[in-house]
């Protein structure tokens, strides 16, 4: 990390003195202003935001996205507050500033790192642009249960595919290191656990052994602090019954400790404060107290270290060096990004910045290269160019806001080029008749739908609804080809938006089966941001196209897709399961006593198979593949060494297309029961007709090793490893390995 972050023109060393100048002549006041993170957003500001700002009562600011307003607040700061620091200014810029990227669960169907680091600093450009320093990005939690709304922030179930994406947002975010031009600093959340929600329910508490922590949930964190994150953020929920904001094995022991980080931890909103709500703090003050002990240095917008902070100081509870000791990397952070020599923004960049046309370019080939190709029967797409007479049906064709997906920034107005805008530009000479169907929304609202329009707009009737349904009905009878576009508006995944069931929400199903039922070509084009349960469409309909929240050019993305210019390649991040009472569902699982293969199997329910609808990795092509000849280098690798792993892919097929190439381990005894595969190995290959080419891949002591549970520590076990070779989880070319001493 330290490699990184000083290769800014800064050295280390100088870095470390002016912050030594700094922390010699602030008050422990301005030091405690300094863990102050204070919301923009009226009903949180109790004094006036600029009084705070003046007597050095706040470090950074979030929830205001406002450049003029960002200058007058610093000048405040810079001018005006005693030892005249400049502010941090942050706000949640996930997938895109004004340019709206694809979701990052989307990102990560792309299976190509390149697109989630090309997308961030495009998102990093726009953002610094308008004046914010810090993005609360990448959101870097595994997420198995496809019921928990936020696994749209992040890289879906897996930990090797998870990293991967982790370390590729934090570049893009960040540039070659913190502080360089035209970037923001990434913030890792929520650190941890807090995908594992019990029920999928957001905010409930979180019980993962150290195993799976380590396995599993903690691998995307360290890979952000290899590739030189400049902070972290600690989760609201409670990891086996202490909350992440006052745990001191994940703040302390392990991203301190182990790990080596040496930037900043905020807290999730209103955390340190929630110590006390959560029933683990006494009052304010022990949440104070526990918080900064446990290792977060910045209290985000709940007040509650600017309140108690200076007290504990007082009675001896805590020591002015450890004051110093959090407010150093606040300092440090703020002196890399270059705020004193330059605290303002140029109001007029942001105008040049966003139009420049490589950023709707980037965004356009980052939605294509994240569309999975779920179905394909008869080869009904790529759809022809001189049909005459379409019908783009359902409540989510013309939605710019479902269109550009979860996460909004605030105060952003969608603008994204919707699904029926995409296709009428691809056809211009052809009748393209949009029907929007009943209208979807959910059924308990939010506390954030107070924040969006659209969720506050007066209900359908359910005279209305049957008049659009038959409306669509009668729009599609007339057309000879329907592009179906359905799934999940964007208040529908993300923040307190996790929902019981998978299946497709409102009266959709039910329009989906009368159109399907005219007799005419149907294409599903989904979006969405979890996976859903199609069982029904994946059966009848004869082909799928899952969109995801695409972006702002998310239409032009998917008429690409369904018009052939562009093949599609992204393959499934995340398990989708055939109901939402199956989640959690993941492809990593133990092998039990009476598994699949065996004669003795015994159903897992009576009412139905709890296999995938559709497994992990998969997503289909205008091509075809053939992934062949698996060699290992080596029958035997020696404990701590590496072996090379080989296959040849081929388009077998009639267009070019791109496959990726999937290598899964599984470990067959041992120090503990190992999952029955596991991803170590990706590749995404454009082949040409007929071409081929071999992909390489290294198994080395860290993918061949885990945290035991035995052992309580990491251990390389020399026992025997299956190793499979393929297009998605189910991958059958196998070969052997042997780990040995
Ligand atoms: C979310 C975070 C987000 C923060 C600031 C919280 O409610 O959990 O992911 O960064 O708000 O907006």
């Amino acid at each position: 990390m330290d490699v990184k972050t000083s290769t800014g023109g800064l050295s280390e060393a100088e870095v470390a003195a002016r912050v030594e100048a700094l922390v010699g002549r602030m008050s422990l006041e301005e030091k405690i202003g300094q863990f102050t993170q204070i919301g923009g957003l009226s009903f949180f500001i109790g004094p006036k935001l600029e009084e705070v700002i003046r007597k050095g009562g706040a470090g950074s600011v979030l929830w205001i996205n406002d450049t003029e307003r960002f200058n007058a607040l610093q000048k405040v700061a810079v001018e005006e507050s005693p030892s005249k620091i400049p502010l941090l200014f942050a706000l949640d810029v996930i997938h895109g500033y004004r340019t709206i990227f694809p979701v990052p669960l989307a990102m990560a169907s792309s299976w190509d790192p390149s697109v989630a680091e090309r997308a961030q600093a495009v998102a990093a450009r726009e953002a610094r642009a308008a004046g914010l320093h810090w993005t609360f990005g990448p959101m870097l939690d595994i997420a198995r249960d496809a019921r928990w709304g936020r696994i749209v922030e992040g890289a879906g179930e897996d930990p090797f595919l998870g990293a991967a994406m982790a370390a590729a947002q934090v570049r893009g975010f960040q540039g070659p290191y913190v502080g360089a031009p035209d970037r923001v600093v990434a913030c890792a959340k929520h650190f941890a656990g807090y995908g594992a929600a019990d029920g999928g329910r957001d905010y409930d508490p979180v019980y993962l052994p150290e195993g799976q922590l380590r396995n599993v949930y903690f691998p995307p964190f360290e890979a952000a602090v290899k590739a030189g994150v400049g902070t972290f953020m600690s989760a609201y929920m409670d990891l086996n019954d202490v909350p992440a904001s006052g745990n001191r094995f994940l703040l302390r022991d392990v991203l301190r400790g182990e790990w080596g980080f040496t930037g900043f931890v905020v807290s999730d909103a209103m955390a340190v404060g929630s110590l006390v709500t959560q029933g683990f703090a006494r009052d304010g003050r022990d949440a104070a107290f526990r918080a900064l002990s446990a290792g977060v240095d910045m209290d985000m917008a709940s007040d509650t270290y600017r309140q108690h902070l200076a007290g504990l100081v007082e009675d001896g509870t805590l020591t002015l060096d450890d004051i110093d000791a959090a407010v150093r990397p606040i300092l440090a952070l703020k002196v890399r990004m270059g705020l004193f020599e330059q605290p303002y923004a140029d109001e007029s960049r942001l105008a040049q910045v966003v139009a420049l046309p490589e950023h709707r370019e980037e965004a356009r080939r980052a939605a294509q290269r994240s569309m999975v190709l779920l179905r394909n029967e008869g080869g009904l797409l790529p759809l022809a160019k001189s049909l005459k007479n379409v019908a783009v049906i359902g409540p989510l064709a013309d939605s710019k806001e479902a269109t550009e997906g979860s996460w909004m920034v605030f105060g952003h107005t969608p603008a994204a080029v919707t699904v029926v805008e995409g296709i009428r530009a691809k056809l211009p000479g052809a009748k393209v008749e949009y029907a929007p169907g009943p209208e979807i929304r959910r059924d308990v609202v939010s506390w954030f739908d107070a924040l969006n329009p659209d969720a506050r707009k007066v209900p359908q009737t359910p005279e209305q609804a049957e008049v659009a349904f038959q409306t669509a009905v009668a729009t599609a009878r007339s057309a000879d080809v329907i592009v179906m576009v359905l799934g999940e508006h964007a208040d529908m995944a993300g923040e307190a938006a996790s929902r019981a069931s998978l299946n497709l929400p409102g009266r959709q199903e039910e329009l989906l089966k009368a159109v399907v039922a005219l007799g005419k070509p149907v294409v599903l084009v989904l979006l969405n941001g979890r996976p859903l349960s199609i069982g029904w469409a994946a059966e009848n309909v004869p082909a799928i196209l899952e969109a995801w929240e695409p972006g702002s050019e998310g239409g032009h993305a998917v008429a690409d897709i369904l018009f052939g210019d562009v093949n599609p390649g992204g393959k499934l991040p995340v398990t989708f399961p055939r109901k939402g009472s199956h989640a959690p569902l993941y492809y990593a699982r133990n092998l039990t006593h009476s598994p699949e293969s065996s004669p003795m199997y015994n159903p897992r329910y009576w009412d139905g198979p709890p296999t995938p609808l559709y497994p992990f990795g998969f997503g289909l092509s205008y091509t075809t593949f053939s992934i062949t000849n698996l060699q290992v280098a080596a029958p035997q690798v020696k404990v701590g060494s590496a072996v090379a792993v080989t296959a040849d892919v081929t388009n077998t097929g009639p267009v070019v297309g791109d496959e990726v190439v999937q290598l899964y381990i599984h470990q067959k005894a041992g120090s503990d029961s190992r999952p029955m595969r596991e991803l170590k190995g990706f590749e995404r290959v454009t082949l040409k007709l007929g071409e081929k080419k071999t992909v390489t891949f290294l198994l080395g002591p860290a993918e061949l090793g885990h945290w035991s549970t035995s052992a309580g520590k990491w251990v390389q076990d020399a026992e025997a490893f299956d190793i499979w070779a393929g297009a998605d989880s189910l991958a059958t070319l196998h070969a052997d390995l042997a780990v040995v001493r």
